[in-house]
């Protein structure tokens, strides 16, 4: 956009501080830059300490968004905030004091900081913090409530209510009834919610930052949704009764490239030399994200059926994947049995691996970046959700747009076994399921491109927000 010389709305916007909200908000904030807003993008101190050490920084040198500014001479600048815990503090050995910390002290430092910056135009938060529509009115500015997971997610929690009142809430294994009464949402059976919204014990500090983040959420002014209108139309028209809300994904860095914005917690080990070696859609990626942890149990069946199934594979494991004591997970014997056709890192570069041309499936977790990287690069999967959206992210994937296989996954212990890892494998890789699946992908990926390109319905609803959020604040 050219530079008018008028001055830009400023919008505050605040990522989750958890990588798989940290990477789309990131590109939200380049998006919303080059539409013509002034952004200040804000990062937790223990997030910005992460990630300048992920990439060999001083944490005391730069911002993440320098090269994109420079490329794209866009109007973002870049703050940090305390959570309130020392940036030593191991937040994921820790997590529920992080998380209590998130609930309590971060919206102080949060409004400390707005207060600074005045005059800001708008608040554009992640939907999980459970504080932005009070700070906006507080502020006198418009809540944007930024949405990283499917509009079916945000619609179930939305409607908790309905849940409630219908027994379904919280409900465990008692019920087993289909739901059919949210709005616009097509049945859906009870083990298909969200973790939290199955989980009996409704004590948890997540439970209090759901039930608390929307409350805020139906106050917000306008939601912006990580997903595309042609994938999820009646949970979507439902939606928009109630809110303005705007279908936008897939959000991805510029050509579906490393990012210039620096976004990664961890260092990226570079697997490019090894993919290159090995013959196209020959290569199982396996992750599990940034976030969840796997049981012991199921790590070493899952180690044992990609063992047996002799693909190839390159297996991305977080260090605290099991927990922290347990840095080294494997089962003995996985690394000699598999030598040669496998490697593990401990972080990657998800996108380039994705695309890399050697890749044929990924055993993923089902957060909802992975899936919408994975469709964008046209591989499909094998599911194996662990907590949070990720259940009600597998149905969309295997029932609802058949890109991917089961594996299964869930209370019981071990929640997989090997044999079935291994057939499940060599079927997505090499049988019918696995074709069917890459066909679907190609559907969905087409109308991921079709949604994003001019004229197409998520660049049609971004173009609707800029113009609806600088009529409201100009
Ligand atoms: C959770 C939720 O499950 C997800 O739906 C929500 O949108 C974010 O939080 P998370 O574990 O973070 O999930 O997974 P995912 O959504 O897949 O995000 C992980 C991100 O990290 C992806 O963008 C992926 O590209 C990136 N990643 C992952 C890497 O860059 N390198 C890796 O080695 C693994």
């Amino acid at each position: 956009m050219a530079d008018s010389g008028e001055p830009k709305p400023h919008l505050l916007l605040i990522p989750y501080p958890l990588q798989g909200h940290i990477i789309p908000a990131a590109h939200l904030a380049v998006k919303l830059a080059a539409a013509g807003f002034s952004i200040t993008f804000v990062n937790t101190e223990s997030v910005h300490h992460q990630t300048s050490l992920a990439h060999h920084q001083l944490p005391s040198s730069g911002d993440p968004f320098s090269g994109a500014r420079d490329s794209g001479r866009l109007d973002i600048r870049y703050e940090l905030v305390s959570d309130g815990l020392p940036v030593s503090f191991d937040r994921s050995v820790h997590h529920d004091e992080f998380m209590q910390h998130i609930l309590h002290r971060l919206s102080s430092n949060v409004e400390a900081l707005a207060r600074r910056l005045l005059p800001i135009s708008g608040l554009v938060a992640d939907t999980f913090f459970v504080w932005p529509a009070t700070l906006a009115r507080s502020l006198a500015v418009p809540y944007v409530s930024f949405w990283t997971e499917p509009a079916l997610v945000f619609s179930l929690y939305y409607h908790m209510d309905l849940l409630r009142l219908n027994g379904h809430f919280a409900a465990g294994d008692n019920r087993k009834d289909m739901i059919t009464y949210v709005p616009g949402v097509p049945a859906i059976e009870p083990s298909d919610l969200t973790s939290y919204l199955q989980e009996s014990d409704t004590s948890s500090v997540v439970h209090q930052i759901i039930l608390k983040a929307f409350e805020e959420a139906h106050r917000a002014d306008y939601i912006l949704c990580n997903t595309v209108q042609e994938l999820e139309p009646s949970t979507i028209a439902a939606m928009r009764k109630e809110k303005p809300f705007y279908a936008i994904g897939p959000i991805f860095p510029a050509g579906f490239t490393r990012s210039t914005v620096e976004t990664s917690l961890w260092a990226e080990s570079d697997c490019s030399h090894w993919l290159n070696s090995r013959p196209a859609a020959s290569v199982l990626y396996i992750s599990f994200g940034s976030y969840a942890h796997v049981e012991k149990g199921d790590l070493a069946e899952i180690a044992g059926g990609v063992a047996e199934s002799k693909v190839s594979f390159l297996w991305v494991l977080r260090p605290d994947v099991v927990s922290s004591n347990d840095t080294d997970p494997l089962p003995e014997g996985f690394r000699e049995e598999t030598a040669g056709r496998g490697i593990v890192v401990p972080w990657c570069c998800q996108i380039e691996v994705l695309s890399h041309a050697a890749i044929g499936g990924f055993l993923t977790h089902c957060g909802w970046n992975s899936i919408l990287e994975s469709v964008w690069s046209g591989v499909p999967m094998i599911c194996f959700p662990l907590l949070t959206d990720q259940f009600t992210n597998r149905k969309l994937v295997v029932g609802d747009w058949g890109m991917g296989i089961d594996l299964g996954g869930g209370k019981s212990q071990p929640a997989v076994r090997r044999e079935e890892v291994a057939a499940k494998i060599d079927e997505l890789m090499r049988g019918e399921d696995g074709r069917r699946a890459r066909e679907g992908v190609s559907r969905v990926r087409g109308k991921l491109e079709a949604a994003v390109a001019g004229g197409g319905s998520s660049a049609r609803n971004f173009e609707r927000f800029v113009e609806d959020l600088k009529f409201c604040v100009l």
